[in-house]
Protein backbone atom coordinates (compact mmCIF):
# COMPACT_ATOMS: atom_id res chain seq x y z
CA UNK A 1 0.00 0.00 0.00
CA UNK A 2 1.76 3.58 -1.20
CA UNK A 3 0.46 6.84 0.01
CA UNK A 4 1.01 9.25 -3.33
CA UNK A 5 -0.07 11.96 -1.35
CA UNK A 6 2.83 14.48 -0.99
CA UNK A 7 1.32 17.54 0.59
CA UNK A 8 -1.74 18.78 2.91
CA UNK A 9 -3.30 20.72 0.14
CA UNK A 10 -4.26 17.38 -1.98
CA UNK A 11 -6.49 14.45 -0.16
CA UNK A 12 -4.16 11.46 0.90
CA UNK A 13 -3.92 9.17 -2.57
CA UNK A 14 -3.35 5.80 -1.82
CA UNK A 15 -2.74 2.76 -3.89
CA UNK A 16 -3.47 -0.77 -3.41
CA UNK A 17 -1.50 -3.70 -3.64
CA UNK A 18 -4.49 -4.87 -6.31
CA UNK A 19 -3.88 -1.43 -8.22
CA UNK A 20 -7.18 -0.27 -6.80
CA UNK A 21 -6.94 4.02 -6.21
CA UNK A 22 -8.02 5.40 -3.01
CA UNK A 23 -8.94 9.20 -2.63
CA UNK A 24 -9.09 10.08 1.37
CA UNK A 25 -13.01 12.05 1.41
CA UNK A 26 -13.25 12.49 5.14
CA UNK A 27 -10.58 12.91 7.49
CA UNK A 28 -10.81 10.87 10.97
CA UNK A 29 -11.74 14.30 12.45
CA UNK A 30 -14.51 14.54 10.02
CA UNK A 31 -15.28 10.82 10.48
CA UNK A 32 -15.62 11.53 14.28
CA UNK A 33 -17.39 14.70 13.85
CA UNK A 34 -20.38 12.92 11.78
CA UNK A 35 -20.97 9.61 14.01
CA UNK A 36 -20.65 12.10 17.22
CA UNK A 37 -23.34 14.33 15.66
CA UNK A 38 -25.16 11.31 14.94
CA UNK A 39 -25.55 9.58 18.76
CA UNK A 40 -26.04 13.23 20.00
CA UNK A 41 -28.94 13.64 17.58
CA UNK A 42 -30.40 10.73 17.70
CA UNK A 43 -30.26 10.87 22.00
CA UNK A 44 -31.88 14.34 21.33
CA UNK A 45 -34.62 12.82 19.41
CA UNK A 46 -34.95 10.47 21.69
CA UNK A 47 -35.51 12.15 24.93
CA UNK A 48 -37.16 15.10 22.86
CA UNK A 49 -39.89 13.65 21.12
CA UNK A 50 -42.09 11.99 23.85
CA UNK A 51 -42.09 15.03 25.60
CA UNK A 52 -44.07 16.47 22.20
CA UNK A 53 -45.91 13.21 22.06
CA UNK A 54 -46.09 12.14 25.40
CA UNK A 55 -50.05 11.05 24.55
CA UNK A 56 -48.81 8.04 22.80
CA UNK A 57 -47.70 4.35 23.95
CA UNK A 58 -44.09 4.67 22.87
CA UNK A 59 -43.45 7.95 24.07
CA UNK A 60 -44.91 6.24 27.74
CA UNK A 61 -42.67 3.69 27.03
CA UNK A 62 -39.87 5.83 26.63
CA UNK A 63 -40.60 7.56 30.02
CA UNK A 64 -40.73 4.27 31.42
CA UNK A 65 -37.36 3.51 30.24
CA UNK A 66 -35.53 6.90 31.19
CA UNK A 67 -37.04 6.35 34.27
CA UNK A 68 -39.55 9.22 34.62
CA UNK A 69 -40.05 12.71 33.06
CA UNK A 70 -37.36 14.55 35.13
CA UNK A 71 -34.61 11.93 34.30
CA UNK A 72 -35.79 12.05 30.36
CA UNK A 73 -35.72 15.91 30.10
CA UNK A 74 -32.26 15.67 32.02
CA UNK A 75 -30.84 13.81 29.83
CA UNK A 76 -32.31 16.05 26.68
CA UNK A 77 -30.99 19.02 28.42
CA UNK A 78 -27.32 17.56 29.27
CA UNK A 79 -27.40 16.32 25.45
CA UNK A 80 -28.39 19.59 24.43
CA UNK A 81 -25.50 21.30 25.77
CA UNK A 82 -23.07 18.98 24.26
CA UNK A 83 -24.72 19.41 21.17
CA UNK A 84 -24.49 23.06 21.42
CA UNK A 85 -21.18 23.39 22.32
CA UNK A 86 -19.98 20.75 19.03
CA UNK A 87 -22.06 23.10 16.92
CA UNK A 88 -19.88 26.32 18.54
CA UNK A 89 -16.92 24.65 17.69
CA UNK A 90 -17.86 23.60 14.44
CA UNK A 91 -18.23 26.35 13.09
CA UNK A 92 -15.37 28.47 15.61
CA UNK A 93 -12.87 25.72 13.60
CA UNK A 94 -14.29 26.75 10.11
CA UNK A 95 -14.05 30.40 10.89
CA UNK A 96 -10.49 30.41 12.13
CA UNK A 97 -9.48 27.87 9.85
CA UNK A 98 -10.76 29.64 6.28
CA UNK A 99 -9.47 33.41 8.11
CA UNK A 100 -5.39 31.29 7.96
CA UNK A 101 -6.28 29.96 4.46
CA UNK A 102 -6.00 26.74 5.68
CA UNK A 103 -9.40 25.01 4.26
CA UNK A 104 -10.78 24.91 1.21
CA UNK A 105 -14.44 25.45 1.69
CA UNK A 106 -15.45 22.42 -0.03
CA UNK A 107 -19.41 22.52 1.54
CA UNK A 108 -20.26 26.09 0.79
CA UNK A 109 -22.42 26.65 -2.43
CA UNK A 110 -20.83 28.91 -5.37
CA UNK A 111 -22.59 30.08 -8.64
CA UNK A 112 -21.90 27.07 -9.99
CA UNK A 113 -23.98 25.07 -7.67
CA UNK A 114 -26.93 27.12 -9.12
CA UNK A 115 -25.69 26.11 -12.38
CA UNK A 116 -25.20 22.66 -11.76
CA UNK A 117 -28.48 22.78 -10.25
CA UNK A 118 -30.46 23.93 -13.46
CA UNK A 119 -28.53 21.47 -15.98
CA UNK A 120 -29.09 18.23 -13.61
CA UNK A 121 -32.89 19.37 -13.82
CA UNK A 122 -32.76 19.83 -17.53
CA UNK A 123 -31.45 16.36 -17.67
CA UNK A 124 -34.08 14.88 -15.72
CA UNK A 125 -36.83 16.62 -17.88
CA UNK A 126 -34.40 14.99 -20.68
CA UNK A 127 -33.32 18.13 -22.11
CA UNK A 128 -29.77 17.69 -21.92
CA UNK A 129 -27.65 14.49 -22.66
CA UNK A 130 -25.65 14.48 -19.73
CA UNK A 131 -25.44 15.45 -16.11
CA UNK A 132 -23.03 18.16 -15.10
CA UNK A 133 -19.86 17.21 -13.41
CA UNK A 134 -19.95 17.78 -10.09
CA UNK A 135 -17.32 19.36 -7.31
CA UNK A 136 -15.83 17.22 -4.25
CA UNK A 137 -19.54 17.99 -2.91
CA UNK A 138 -22.53 18.22 -5.15
CA UNK A 139 -25.43 21.11 -4.84
CA UNK A 140 -27.55 19.08 -3.46
CA UNK A 141 -25.19 18.21 -0.42
CA UNK A 142 -24.11 21.56 0.19
CA UNK A 143 -27.52 22.64 0.28
CA UNK A 144 -28.37 19.78 2.92
CA UNK A 145 -25.13 21.17 4.82
CA UNK A 146 -26.80 24.40 4.89
CA UNK A 147 -30.25 23.25 6.03
CA UNK A 148 -28.31 20.92 8.24
CA UNK A 149 -26.22 24.05 9.77
CA UNK A 150 -29.60 26.55 10.17
CA UNK A 151 -31.75 24.20 11.77
CA UNK A 152 -29.19 22.98 14.32
CA UNK A 153 -28.65 27.04 15.25
CA UNK A 154 -32.29 27.46 15.45
CA UNK A 155 -32.41 24.51 18.12
CA UNK A 156 -29.31 25.22 19.65
CA UNK A 157 -30.94 29.36 20.60
CA UNK A 158 -34.76 27.92 20.93
CA UNK A 159 -33.20 25.71 23.10
CA UNK A 160 -30.94 27.51 25.08
CA UNK A 161 -33.73 29.87 25.44
CA UNK A 162 -36.14 26.83 27.21
CA UNK A 163 -33.18 25.92 29.29
CA UNK A 164 -33.48 29.23 31.35
CA UNK A 165 -37.10 30.23 30.80
CA UNK A 166 -37.45 31.83 34.19
CA UNK A 167 -34.36 34.00 34.23
CA UNK A 168 -35.04 35.12 30.75
CA UNK A 169 -38.41 36.18 31.57
CA UNK A 170 -36.61 38.90 33.92
CA UNK A 171 -35.53 40.38 31.09
CA UNK A 172 -37.62 39.60 27.79
CA UNK A 173 -41.60 39.06 27.09
CA UNK A 174 -42.63 35.85 28.15
CA UNK A 175 -44.01 35.99 24.32
CA UNK A 176 -40.40 35.42 23.37
CA UNK A 177 -40.13 31.96 25.75
CA UNK A 178 -43.75 31.03 23.89
CA UNK A 179 -42.26 31.37 20.25
CA UNK A 180 -39.16 30.04 21.52
CA UNK A 181 -41.04 26.62 22.48
CA UNK A 182 -42.99 26.53 19.04
CA UNK A 183 -39.73 26.89 16.88
CA UNK A 184 -37.60 24.31 18.85
CA UNK A 185 -41.03 21.84 19.01
CA UNK A 186 -41.94 22.13 15.34
CA UNK A 187 -38.21 22.29 14.11
CA UNK A 188 -37.55 19.02 15.69
CA UNK A 189 -40.00 17.22 13.59
CA UNK A 190 -38.26 19.02 10.39
CA UNK A 191 -34.87 17.85 11.03
CA UNK A 192 -35.74 14.26 11.96
CA UNK A 193 -37.62 14.66 8.44
CA UNK A 194 -34.24 16.55 7.13
CA UNK A 195 -32.17 13.75 8.25
CA UNK A 196 -33.97 10.52 7.99
CA UNK A 197 -35.46 12.18 4.54
CA UNK A 198 -33.09 14.04 2.90
CA UNK A 199 -29.89 12.62 4.44
CA UNK A 200 -30.29 9.21 4.64
CA UNK A 201 -32.07 8.99 0.84
CA UNK A 202 -29.07 11.11 -0.66
CA UNK A 203 -26.10 9.68 1.52
CA UNK A 204 -27.53 6.17 1.77
CA UNK A 205 -30.30 5.08 -0.45
CA UNK A 206 -31.00 6.72 -3.71
CA UNK A 207 -30.31 4.83 -6.61
CA UNK A 208 -27.00 6.62 -7.30
CA UNK A 209 -25.66 5.39 -3.78
CA UNK A 210 -27.26 2.56 -2.91
CA UNK A 211 -26.73 -0.14 -1.36
CA UNK A 212 -24.66 2.44 0.66
CA UNK A 213 -21.95 4.64 1.14
CA UNK A 214 -19.16 3.34 3.04
CA UNK A 215 -16.78 6.69 2.90
CA UNK A 216 -18.22 8.23 5.99
CA UNK A 217 -17.05 4.76 8.06
CA UNK A 218 -13.79 4.45 6.70
CA UNK A 219 -12.76 7.93 4.62
CA UNK A 220 -11.85 6.61 1.20
CA UNK A 221 -14.00 6.51 -2.54
CA UNK A 222 -12.22 4.82 -5.11
CA UNK A 223 -11.14 6.88 -8.44
CA UNK A 224 -13.80 5.27 -10.38
CA UNK A 225 -16.34 6.42 -7.90
CA UNK A 226 -14.39 10.04 -7.67
CA UNK A 227 -14.52 10.17 -11.26
CA UNK A 228 -18.58 9.37 -11.61
CA UNK A 229 -19.55 11.68 -8.83
CA UNK A 230 -17.28 13.85 -8.48
CA UNK A 231 -15.81 14.55 -11.56
CA UNK A 232 -14.63 18.38 -11.08
CA UNK A 233 -12.87 16.95 -7.73
CA UNK A 234 -11.07 14.19 -10.32
CA UNK A 235 -10.12 16.28 -12.86
CA UNK A 236 -8.42 18.78 -10.08
CA UNK A 237 -6.62 15.60 -8.51
CA UNK A 238 -5.95 13.93 -11.93
CA UNK A 239 -6.20 15.89 -15.02
CA UNK A 240 -9.17 15.40 -17.78
CA UNK A 241 -11.27 12.59 -16.61
CA UNK A 242 -10.33 10.78 -19.83
CA UNK A 243 -6.50 10.96 -19.13
CA UNK A 244 -3.79 11.71 -16.65
CA UNK A 245 -3.10 9.77 -13.84
CA UNK A 246 -0.10 11.93 -11.86
CA UNK A 247 -2.23 14.61 -9.36
CA UNK A 248 -2.18 17.29 -11.03
CA UNK A 249 -2.20 19.85 -7.99
CA UNK A 250 1.11 18.15 -7.19
CA UNK A 251 2.49 19.14 -9.99
CA UNK A 252 1.13 22.79 -10.65
CA UNK A 253 0.48 24.35 -6.94
CA UNK A 254 2.35 25.14 -4.18
CA UNK A 255 -0.26 26.83 -2.66
CA UNK A 256 -0.67 24.55 0.61
CA UNK A 257 -4.28 23.62 2.03
CA UNK A 258 -5.86 20.99 3.60
CA UNK A 259 -9.19 19.72 3.14
CA UNK A 260 -12.03 21.45 4.09
CA UNK A 261 -15.46 20.90 5.11
C1 LIG B 1 -27.59 7.07 10.91
C2 LIG B 1 -27.62 8.24 10.37
C3 LIG B 1 -26.68 8.74 9.29
C4 LIG B 1 -26.07 8.06 8.26
C5 LIG B 1 -26.17 6.58 7.90
C6 LIG B 1 -25.28 9.02 7.53
C7 LIG B 1 -24.50 8.74 6.44
C8 LIG B 1 -23.71 9.64 5.77
C9 LIG B 1 -22.88 9.34 4.62
C10 LIG B 1 -22.78 7.99 3.95
C11 LIG B 1 -22.24 10.48 4.25
C12 LIG B 1 -21.23 10.63 3.11
C13 LIG B 1 -21.89 11.14 1.87
C14 LIG B 1 -20.82 11.61 0.90
O1 LIG B 1 -20.08 10.78 0.37
O2 LIG B 1 -20.71 12.80 0.70
C15 LIG B 1 -22.64 11.52 5.17
C16 LIG B 1 -22.21 12.84 5.11
C17 LIG B 1 -22.64 13.83 5.94
N1 LIG B 1 -23.50 13.69 7.02
FE1 LIG B 1 -24.46 12.00 7.58
N2 LIG B 1 -25.42 10.26 8.12
C18 LIG B 1 -26.28 10.13 9.19
C19 LIG B 1 -26.70 11.12 10.06
C20 LIG B 1 -26.26 12.42 10.02
C21 LIG B 1 -26.65 13.45 10.97
C22 LIG B 1 -27.60 13.21 12.16
C23 LIG B 1 -26.03 14.60 10.59
C24 LIG B 1 -26.07 15.98 11.19
C25 LIG B 1 -26.65 16.31 12.29
C26 LIG B 1 -25.23 14.31 9.40
C27 LIG B 1 -24.46 15.21 8.71
C28 LIG B 1 -23.70 14.92 7.59
C29 LIG B 1 -22.94 15.90 6.84
C30 LIG B 1 -22.88 17.42 7.13
C31 LIG B 1 -22.28 15.22 5.81
C32 LIG B 1 -21.34 15.82 4.74
C33 LIG B 1 -22.16 16.34 3.58
C34 LIG B 1 -22.78 15.24 2.75
O3 LIG B 1 -22.04 14.43 2.20
O4 LIG B 1 -24.02 15.18 2.65
N3 LIG B 1 -25.39 12.97 9.09
N4 LIG B 1 -23.52 10.99 6.09
C1 LIG C 1 -31.86 18.53 16.91
C2 LIG C 1 -31.83 18.47 18.19
C3 LIG C 1 -33.04 18.53 19.11
C4 LIG C 1 -34.25 17.91 19.02
C5 LIG C 1 -34.72 16.95 17.92
C6 LIG C 1 -35.04 18.35 20.17
C7 LIG C 1 -36.36 18.01 20.40
C8 LIG C 1 -37.14 18.52 21.43
C9 LIG C 1 -38.55 18.33 21.56
C10 LIG C 1 -39.42 17.55 20.57
C11 LIG C 1 -38.95 18.95 22.68
C12 LIG C 1 -40.37 18.99 23.24
C13 LIG C 1 -41.08 20.25 22.78
C14 LIG C 1 -42.56 20.21 23.12
O1 LIG C 1 -42.89 19.87 24.26
O2 LIG C 1 -43.37 20.51 22.22
C15 LIG C 1 -37.79 19.56 23.29
C16 LIG C 1 -37.80 20.29 24.45
C17 LIG C 1 -36.71 20.89 24.99
N1 LIG C 1 -35.42 20.89 24.45
FE1 LIG C 1 -34.86 20.04 22.72
N2 LIG C 1 -34.29 19.20 20.94
C18 LIG C 1 -33.06 19.34 20.32
C19 LIG C 1 -32.01 20.10 20.74
C20 LIG C 1 -31.99 20.78 21.97
C21 LIG C 1 -30.91 21.58 22.43
C22 LIG C 1 -29.62 21.82 21.63
C23 LIG C 1 -31.26 22.07 23.66
C24 LIG C 1 -30.53 22.95 24.64
C25 LIG C 1 -29.43 23.46 24.58
C26 LIG C 1 -32.58 21.59 23.96
C27 LIG C 1 -33.29 21.88 25.11
C28 LIG C 1 -34.62 21.62 25.31
C29 LIG C 1 -35.39 22.07 26.44
C30 LIG C 1 -34.85 22.88 27.61
C31 LIG C 1 -36.71 21.63 26.22
C32 LIG C 1 -37.94 21.89 27.12
C33 LIG C 1 -38.20 20.69 27.94
C34 LIG C 1 -37.56 20.89 29.28
O3 LIG C 1 -37.89 21.88 29.93
O4 LIG C 1 -36.74 20.07 29.65
N3 LIG C 1 -32.99 20.81 22.91
N4 LIG C 1 -36.70 19.30 22.49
Amino acid sequence: MKNLSKTSKIPKIIELEDGTTLIERFSSVRRFEHWFAVIIFLFLATTGLPQKYYTTEWAAELLRWFGGLDQLRGAHRLFGLFFCTHLVIHLLNIVLEVMRDHIRMTLFPTRKDLSDMVQTISYYLGHREKQPIYPKFDYRQKFEYLAIVLCSIVMAVSGLVLFFPIELMQVMSGEVILVAREMHSSQAVLALLLIIIWHLYGAQLSPEVFPGNASIVHGYMTKQELARKHGAEYERLFGPLDGQSVPRQARESSHEKKEGV
